[in-house]
């Protein structure tokens, strides 16, 4: 069983060991990260690797950005709220788009809005909350995988990775069913291959739900918000406007579903790629919790995740300037050895503690437990009544963004 290493020799201070081990400048002839790079986007582990040793800042001159690729200057980044600022977006995109943020957008906020809208928002996410949704879950998936025993085959992301998180958000919510198709095709239907547009959260298409949810409050989620009061940034008691609630809900949508989404793809096909440990599974399911945080960490479904620079900052030796653009590889980090035992090894039994796939921080992701629910439930189902499958790889379709990667179709043989 790999190990998460634990106790490696750490520096005095971090900076001191950024110097010691790479003082001298920031990009290096050999080393070129071009995130919109299909390849590097499919397969960025080399690379990664490669900065690792040789340029753990990396400078691009084409693109005008900075990044980084160990585990702990990544965690060190995240935390450090004050200088590596979310107001300004959180992807490359974004960052270089100056498009206006939405209100209400937490993720996009820094304190004294972010503290303020986070709490409110994690109402959504209570522990007992997300765990009163297994059931819901596990009958979906049951809905969902029933039909296709004897089938020959199925789409990992066409029969299930589009429809479990979309449905499930629906339930979070109270969307009734018949909404929610519509709600999952509007957010998907917002990617395309311009990358300055794949993200707009545009769209006001639960502003009729809120708006019903008013005049027929129950004990959901929404008329909750609807209906709680709470102090806001400038010390005003007051409930939420329609536009912030119409915000928090967009962007809990669009945060759950793509990403969850992608989560169950890559898990289909690293345990296809890797059958011995499927079959670890299928023998003793207990592990498939485990598994879906090995899936996390050897394929996260970004890139990366990046901050806007407020000051003058020193990161391993060098000076990186106020007004820059930081990007944290969340692949790199998962995969740094500084942390793991043989990183680029798929180990369900692997002891993981630790991964940034759903951030750090103070960002740190708010849906992760519904996410790990969803992840483990799915597959749960899956395994009891497919314990093996292979992929079509000819016949996949894969989603080359930077922040979202992984694929859009997954399309399986049952032997
Ligand atoms: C595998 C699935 C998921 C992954 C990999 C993921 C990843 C992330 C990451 C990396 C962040 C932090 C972004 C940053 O630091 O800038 C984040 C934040 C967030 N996620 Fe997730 N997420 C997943 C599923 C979900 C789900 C299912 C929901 C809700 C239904 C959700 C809701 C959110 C929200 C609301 C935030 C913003 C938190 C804040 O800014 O304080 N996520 N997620």
């Amino acid at each position: 069983m790999a190990e998460a290493k634990r106790g490696t020799a750490r520096p005095e201070t971090p900076l001191a060991y950024c110097r010691k081990v790479w003082s001298v400048t920031t990009t290096s002839a050999d080393v070129i990260y071009n995130p919109y790079d299909h390849e590097t986007i499919l397969n960025p582990h080399p690379l990664f690797r490669r900065m690792r040793e040789v340029a753990p800042l990396f400078y691009s001159e084409e693109f005008d950005f900075y990044a980084i690729s160990r585990f702990e200057d990544i965690e060190r980044t995240l935390l450090n709220r004050d200088v590596f600022i979310s107001r300004k977006g959180v992807t490359l995109d974004i960052l270089k788009s100056d498009m206006e943020i939405p209100k209400g957008t937490v993720i996009f906020e820094d304190p004294p809005e972010h503290s303020i809208h986070r709490a409110l928002l994690s109402r959504m996410f209570t522990p007992k909350g997300v765990s009163s949704l297994e059931e819901g879950v596990r009958r979906l998936c049951a809905s969902l995988l029933d039909p296709l025993v004897g089938a020959g085959g199925f789409d990992f992301v066409g029969d299930l990775g589009m429809l479990v998180p979309m449905k499930v958000i629906g339930m979070l919510v109270g969307i009734p069913e018949s909404d929610q198709e519509s709600v999952r095709d509007h957010f998907y239907g917002q990617r395309s291959s311009d990358p300055t547009t794949s993200n707009s959260l545009s769209g006001d298409i639960f502003g009729d739900y809120i708006d019903w949810r008013a005049d027929h409050p129950s004990d959901d989620i929404m008329s909750q918000l609807l209906y709680t009061e709470f102090e806001d940034e400038t010390g005003v008691r007051r409930r939420l406007t329609r536009e912030e609630l119409l915000a928090y809900v967009n962007i809990v949508a669009a945060a759950g579903n793509e990403t969850t989404r992608l989560l169950i793809g890559w898990t289909g096909l690293l345990l296809a790629q890797n059958p011995d440990q499927r079959r670890l599974l299928v023998e003793n399911p207990a592990l498939i919790r485990n598994a879906i945080e090995e899936s996390l960490r050897c394929e996260p479904n970004t890139l990366q995740n990046c901050r806007f620079v407020a000051r003058d900052v020193e990161i391993c030796g060098q000076l990186v300037p106020e007004g820059s653009i930081l990007a944290t590889l969340t692949p790199s980090g998962n995969r740094d050895d500084r942390l793991f035992d043989d990183p680029d090894r798929f180990d369900v039994t692997r002891k993981i503690d630790r991964h940034l796939s759903f951030g750090f921080g103070s960002h740190y992701c708010l849906g992760q437990a519904l996410a790990r629910l969803e992840g483990r439930v799915v597959f749960e189902e899956v395994l009891k009544r497919f314990p093996q499958w292979d992929v079509d790889l000819d016949g996949s379709k894969f989603m080359y963004f930077a922040d979202q990667r992984g694929y859009e179709s997954l399309p399986v043989s049952i032997p």
